[in-house]
């Protein structure tokens, strides 16, 4: 049966790429995967996962005989007609997308193809109308991924929406998309190009919005006494409002909030419009990983020659992945500041080891915190709730504790001997209670 579905092309195999391949392949579709590393595809095709994402190494060693990976761009063409293009778009130093990837896909492609360019990489609007432009002819659909990293396969099963863009001329195009999708059952939006590059940009910068604006409310109610946890919960029950992404915590990070929040502010910037509430938005962000450093300060007074451990380096849970993590803005703060750093990641280790110059690596947590002056949570992974609270506070010179994800519960903390500090809550300066 599976043979009979239409096959599906993936070009640059990533993590937005991996998943697309592997849940198309999933879905019963034959996939060919292309990247130009030779050395990813090679470990691909043997099953090796260069990327932690939960599932997705099953799903990807499950499909083995619908999914093919290559380096070849003619295998590619010769057996899908549908592409998905999947290679990143990283900021510039002006922040702009940099779209150069994307453009030597289109290169690549023969003058007279008949294939299909999906765009999953996420590009500024008004990309596709400038290939339209370059490339007349070649049908072009806008199908934009709201994957989050670590729960990127039930994303992709289970979507709130699938947004297909396709302007005039391009109408089947759109059409043998949204066949693909179909089965899925989530809503499927059919709109223009620029529309749906948009949708993109605009979903990424609000919910980056809706952190940075209850990181701030976060900071008032340290001032004024109240729990940010209380206020975004009775925020949360206004539907219009609605619960999710109101937890305050050190900033986000990742690959995507930060790239695409510039990306719009650029955007707009381009045609003159000045989107003043993205850069607060902006620095918001940046500010609030600092904070910590402040209150650290509070209570251990210089941080020269103290250790501090860091619970967690990835962007987020269950990732390995430390693009724009608020750890490494905060460990070089902290060594800034005289502090020695130590750190422990259940699975970004290794990826923190390149970008973290003169931090000590720990290989348990507890490892971690014995000895340490402090510890920060940096990354609410599963099993720190699971410490021995009360062991680790006597292992550490001084049992003091900044939660930057509100993630643990202060009374257990505390009745653990621990000075605790959350984001957003009254402050607690001075001796255990
Ligand atoms: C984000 C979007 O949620 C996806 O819809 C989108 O497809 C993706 O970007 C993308 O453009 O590729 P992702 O970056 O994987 O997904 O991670 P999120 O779960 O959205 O978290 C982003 C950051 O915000 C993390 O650092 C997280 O800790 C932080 N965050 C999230 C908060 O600080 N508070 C919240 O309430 C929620």
């Amino acid at each position: 049966m599976s043979e009979q579905r239409e096959p599906v092309g993936v070009i640059g195999v990533g993590w937005v790429g991996l998943v697309t391949a592997a849940c198309f392949a999933e879905l019963g579709h034959p996939v060919v995967a292309r990247d130009i590393l030779p050395e990813k595809v090679e470990a691909l095709s043997r099953g090796e996962l260069t990327i932690h994402e939960p599932g997705l190494a099953d799903l990807v060693r499950r499909n083995a005989e619908r999914l093919t990976f290559t380096t070849d761009m003619a295998e590619l063409l010769d057996r899908a007609r549908l592409l998905f293009v999947c290679v990143d778009t990283p900021p510039t130093y002006s922040g702009d997308a940099d779209l150069s990837r994307v453009r030597s896909v289109v290169e690549e492609l023969p003058a007279d193809s008949e294939h299909v360019l999906i765009m999953k990489s996420t590009v500024p609007a008004g990309t596709g109308e400038s290939i339209r432009r370059d490339r007349p002819g070649l049908p072009y659909v806008s199908c934009p991924e709201f994957l989050k990293e670590g729960t990127a396969v039930a994303d992709f099963m289970n979507p709130d929406r699938v947004v297909i863009g396709a302007d005039t001329g391009d109408e089947e195009a759109g059409d043998a998309v949204a066949r693909l999708y179909e089965p899925l059952g989530g809503e499927i939006l059919r709109t223009d190009v620029a529309s749906a590059e948009m949708i993109k940009l605009a979903s990424n910068a609000f919910l980056a919005t809706k952190i940075s604006f209850i990181n701030e409310i976060a900071n008032v109610c340290e001032e004024v006494g109240a729990d940010v946890g209380e206020v975004a919960r009775g925020m949360g029950l206004d539907e219009r409002i609605g619960s999710s992404f109101l937890r305050a915590g050190i900033g986000y990070g990742g690959s995507c909030f930060p790239k695409d929040v510039s990306a719009l502010k650029m955007l707009a910037g381009n045609t003159g419009y000045h989107f003043q509430l993205l850069t607060a938005v902006i620095e918001v962000n940046e500010l609030q990983k600092r904070r910590v450093v402040a209150k650290l300060q509070r209570h251990l007074g210089s941080l020269i020659d103290k250790r501090v451990a860091l619970l967690g380096l990835a962007f987020k849970p269950d990732t390995d992945d430390m693009r724009e993590a608020s750890s490494l803005v905060l460990a070089a703060r902290l060594q800034g500041e005289g502090a020695e750093v130590v750190a422990y990641d259940p699975v970004a280790s290794e990826r923190a080891g390149e970008l973290l110059s003169s931090v000590e690596l720990a290989g348990s947590a507890v490892e971690a915190l014995a000895g340490a002056d402090a510890a920060v949570l940096v990354t609410e992974w599963g099993e720190f709730a699971e410490l021995d609270w009360g062991e680790v506070a006597s292992s550490m010179s001084r049992a003091l504790l900044v939660d930057g994800r509100n993630f643990l519960d202060p009374e257990k903390l505390r009745a653990a001997g621990f000075e605790y500090e959350g984001i957003g809550k009254k402050q607690e300066i001075g001796a255990p209670s």
